[in-house]
């Protein structure tokens, strides 16, 4: 499959280039982004979005702002590149990897107080491009365990996007997927079209079809039947964060794939680089969902409202599937099954 450069630095690395998610599938767009203010429009906005994909893009876009404020003496520098990390992790709250890249940089700026911070600027680039290189080896990796579970003429039901543009490469839900075509395996997927934004409709089945897997869209409300049918035997799923205990925070109805998987006895599993874990939340409990807007259900998409004006929506961009509705969580270290609280915490180990 064609490589696609979705997260790059501009040639003086004065900018963010991005391949603008929102106008996918119709228009290849790329936005070049310089200030906070657009970086972070970018992340809110869903311009950019995918966990691993948030957190490399965090990391290139520190590097650049840091550029506009490196003449500073280097307390007033490390305080402007935290107020900004800072802003910029205020963008979405649920997927961690956000977090998780943006403490690894302001941790480089942290450990060079004996630098100037026009010195400092190298390591930010080398950071970031550590993130965007790991993320890349960690899709392989998972795509490579994902792909052990599966034989030719499988269908595979995935819930929203976690393919190559939502991370560096391969993907990690799709990865299985696309790493199989590669091999010219044939595999078929089911994509729901994940409403409201639709990330299944426009993005994977995109992504799908370019990597010549052999996908089919479904609307959400469909998932029950094509599992009945038997013509999923697996679901791979992405994660925006997984909890000490297995309990994992993914794009809404998410957790209802997995409540129809375990009735139809069809295996669920989770994928996601380990940056995606956070120990640190204990269980499903401690993830924070981001409310979005109304309009996104209400007349987003279409061409006049499909709602009655004004009426009451509830928008959650995602849900916790219990951990004992989830197979396995495969990482770039392999498969963790249950239990989950052992099993997850060992492979920081
Ligand atoms: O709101 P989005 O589109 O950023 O939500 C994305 C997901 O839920 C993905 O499944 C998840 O981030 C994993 S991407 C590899």
């Amino acid at each position: 499959m064609e490589k696609i450069n979705h997260i790059r630095l501009s040639e003086d690395d004065n900018a963010l280039i991005i391949l603008d998610q929102t106008q996918l599938p119709n228009r290849e767009e790329y936005l070049e982004l310089k200030t906070p203010e657009e970086m972070y429009r970018a992340i809110k906005r869903l311009e950019v979005r995918g966990a691993p994909a948030i957190g490399i893009f965090a990391g290139l876009a520190m590097y650049v702002l840091a550029r506009g404020f490196s003449h500073l003496p280097y307390p007033d520098f490390r305080a402007k590149f935290n107020e900004t990390a800072d802003y910029l992790n205020s963008s979405r709250p649920t997927a961690v990897n956000l977090s998780w890249a943006l403490r690894r940089v302001k941790r480089v700026v942290d450990d060079s107080s004996a630098l100037s911070p026009a010195d400092i600027l190298p390591l930010l680039k080398n950071e970031a491009q550590a993130i965007l290189e790991e993320d890349v080896a960690m899709c392989r990796a998972i795509s490579e365990h994902g792909l052990s579970l599966l034989k030719d003429g499988d269908g595979v039901l995935t819930h929203c996007n976690a393919g190559p543009i939502a991370t560096s490469r391969y993907g990690t839900g799709l990865g299985p997927l696309i790493l199989g075509a590669e091999r010219g395996m044939y595999l078929r997927a089911y994509s729901d079209e994940t409403r409201p934004l639709l990330q299944g409709a426009r993005l994977t089945s995109w992504e799908l079809m370019r990597a010549g897997v052999d996908v089919t869209l479904i609307c959400d409300n469909m998932a029950s039947a094509v599992m009945k049918e038997g013509l999923v035997q697996f679901c791979f799923v992405g994660c925006d964060r997984v909890a000490a205990n297995g309990d994992t925070a993914n794009k809404i109805g998410t957790s209802g794939v997995a409540i129809l998987a375990k009735h139809y006895g069809i295996p669920f599993y989770v994928l996601g680089p380990s940056s995606t874990i956070d120990l640190s939340a204990k269980t499903g409990e401690d993830i924070k969902i981001e409310l979005r807007d109304p309009d996104e259900i209400r007349s987003l998409w279409y061409a006049e409202p499909m709602a009655p004006e004004g009426v009451k929506c509830y928008n959650p961009a995602f849900d916790v599937t219990d951990h004992s509705l989830i197979t396995g969580i495969i990482t770039e270290k392999g498969i963790v099954t249950p239990p989950y609280t052992h099993n997850l915490a060992a492979i920081f180990e």
